[in-house]
């Protein structure tokens, strides 16, 4: 051997030099945990492609949020499961003011301030056919009239108290007119997470079961971003932001982690990743096979998303990582 080479394994001798030339580490308030929020009196269902995650009755989302909340997790992003007889083609429920994800904001805001409530804002849990927006005769997805929804339901969310809004529907120009509508109801605080780089994936289909929004397969291609662009997903960035978003987000996560870090170089706001319902349950179900370890698979999976640029990630694995990782 050559006197003197630079030599790197130096550094990864011990667990303790390891450590301490660490660049990422993953901590429990890097984690925001999606729930699921099913109308009250119903029963626990525990989703069947999600192993882990279930429907949660609203009359046990508090002492869900509080054991969380006990675990060290600080952020929830709140779903609706709305039940189906209140679904039309408008979504009309979904500005609902005592609506069940309005209640649902309040009574976790009442019973823990200190935890940071984000809820999700598009019309897919509301309407009869699952799509995002309201849809033409001729089966266009009406973008402003949607807007215009979206806004709306975003009032009664900041009057329930979240801390912030997070639309995930897609339309063009909707982060400005929802900041519009906040301010308007004197709603200056009330932030907006702006799913910025959302694309048409089919890593949702166990989501769409767990909120029971119609068919897996539902083509979201007119408004969600094709996998087959990366430069598109900067211009819509870089619209959220210029329309005043608190903070972006990639969706989903680890076949996008060069979409993270693209958004990371030019956004100024925190970098949100979604690691999706199908994501999460392609590594439950190489676990419950065997096939996979499950805390060094989800260590290195959710580092690696931090890796790529996430400030935040919102994931199934949130209560799971936070009882076994830290
Ligand atoms: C829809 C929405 C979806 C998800 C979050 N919000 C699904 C979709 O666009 O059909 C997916 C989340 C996940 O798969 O975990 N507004």
């Amino acid at each position: 051997m050559e006197y003197g080479i630079q030599r790197p394994r130096r550094l990864r001798r011990t667990p303790a030099l390891r450590a301490l030339v660490s660049e990422f580490v993953l901590t429990k308030s890097d984690l925001i945990a999606p729930l699921f929020v099913s109308e009250p009196g119903t029963a626990k269902f525990d989703i069947p492609s999600l192993p882990g995650v279930s429907r949660i009755p609203l009359q046990d989302l508090v002492r869900e949020v509080q054991d969380l909340y006990a675990l060290g997790l600080r952020a929830v992003l709140l779903f609706p499961v709305i039940h189906k007889d209140k679904k039309d083609p408008l979504g009309k429920e979904s500005a609902h003011a005592n609506g069940l994800i309005q209640t649902a904001i309040a009574m976790v805001k009442e019973a823990v301030p200190d935890m940071v409530v984000m809820a999700d804002v598009a019309l897919d849990p509301f309407t009869s056919h699952g799509h995002d927006g309201i849809v033409s005769e001729s089966g266009e997805i009406l973008n402003d009239e949607t807007v215009e929804a979206l806004c709306l339901m975003s009032v009664t969310l900041a009057k329930s108290g979240v801390d912030l809004v997070a639309p995930s529907d897609m339309m063009d120009g909707r982060i400005i007119a929802i900041r519009k509508a906040l301010d308007k109801a004197g709603f200056l605080n009330t932030g907006i997470l702006a799913y910025s780089a959302k694309y048409a994936s089919s890593f949702y289909g166990p989501f769409r079961e767990a909120i029971s929004s119609g068919a897996r397969g539902l083509d979201k291609k007119t408004y969600q971003l094709s996998y087959s662009n990366a430069r598109e997903a900067l211009l819509e960035a870089k619209l959220d932001l210029s329309e005043s978003a608190d903070m972006i987000m990639v969706k989903p996560a680890l076949c996008y982690l060069d979409i993270v870090a693209k958004l990371k170089a030019v956004s100024d706001v925190p970098v949100v990743a979604y690691h999706v319902s199908g994501e999460y349950a392609m590594l439950k179900a190489a676990v419950q096979n065997n096939w996979l370890d499950e805390k060094p698979a989800v260590l290195e999976t959710l580092t690696s998303i931090k890796r790529a640029g996430a400030d935040l990630i919102v994931t199934y694995y949130a209560k799971w990582a936070a009882e076994n990782l830290f």
